[in-house]
């Protein structure tokens, strides 16, 4: 069977800018990637570009053995319409930094919105399925409540349970605990975990090395827009082959 994410020999240019400068993964079912690296060398990009929120310049992306976001004509690739893209991106759940809810609806509408407009779901089943993915996040208690008043981590909880009621194939993370507080990033690493350990395939961009070595199976350092190191936690975080993985991990570890 096909591996559930390929990522092909990926390049992004940003105006002359070069990003990402020719990244290739490969993630199976119930796996989980961390990627790490210092600011700049391309993480949130390469996470933007597996879903196509950023157009690569070069490679390609198949998500369970599909080509994702282009379509393929004889040896042309193309970029496939909006719609068409909307419904293989419903297949991806996306949790940024940010958490971008509804200001204007409490927890519940945030996350029964999507299945509907998307999926055409019913109004009933999508209020159902919201109720159970708020309760995987530990948020029934507040599910009347409005963001503005959720702290951020109950917040952040609210995007996870809004991007599981799409019931994707493949989650996304990208630094979801870096807005909060230090008190609240625990609350958030506990609902990841808990999805990992349920089995959701997920790719985890995060500055959290110890968390990142508990949860991932596989570590990737990004360092300006190339791998330069991979492999299993305990060797990539424990046991750093390269200079730049070595003073990069010092660095946050100290802190
Ligand atoms: N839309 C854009 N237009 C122009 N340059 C961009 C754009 N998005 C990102 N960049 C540039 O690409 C580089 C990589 O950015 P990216 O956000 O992927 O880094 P990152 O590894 O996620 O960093 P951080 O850890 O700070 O989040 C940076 O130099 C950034 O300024
Ligand atoms: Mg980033």
């Amino acid at each position: 069977m096909a591996a559930l994410l390929r990522v092909d020999d990926l390049y992004k240019d940003f105006a002359g800018l070069k990003v990402l400068k020719g990244v290739s993964m490969t993630l199976e079912r119930g796996h989980k990637t961390a990627i790490i690296g210092p600011s700049g060398c391309g993480k949130s990009t390469l996470l933007r570009c597996i879903n196509y929120m950023e157009t690569p310049t070069a490679g390609h992306i198949h998500l369970d053995g599909e080509l994702f976001g282009e379509t393929q004509n004889g040896g042309k690739y193309q970029r496939m319409s909006e719609k068409q893209l909307a419904r293989q991106r419903s297949q991806v759940g996306m949790v940024f930094q940010g958490f971008y809810l509804w200001p204007h609806l409490n927890a519940r509408d945030n996350v029964a919105i999507a299945p509907m407009k998307v999926r055409g779901m019913e109004k009933r089943a999508a209020y159902e399925l919201a109720d159970a993915m708020l309760e995987k996040v530990h948020m029934s208690h507040k599910r009347d409540e409005f963001p503005e008043r959720l702290s951020g981590g109950q917040q952040q909880r609210v995007a996870i349970a809004r991007a599981l009621a799409q019931q994707p194939k493949l989650m996304l993370f990208d630094e979801p605990t870096s807005a909060l507080d230090p008190e609240l990033v625990g609350e958030v690493l506990k609902v990841i975990q808990e999805l990992a350990a349920e089995g959701i395939s997920m790719v985890l961009v995060t500055h959290e090395v110890r968390f990142a070595r508990q949860v991932a199976d596989h570590v990737i350092f990004l360092g300006d827009g190339v791998v330069v190191e991979e492999g299993a936690p305990d060797q990539v975080i424990g046991a750093p082959k390269h200079e730049r993985l070595r003073s990069f991990l010092k660095q946050i570890l100290e802190h």
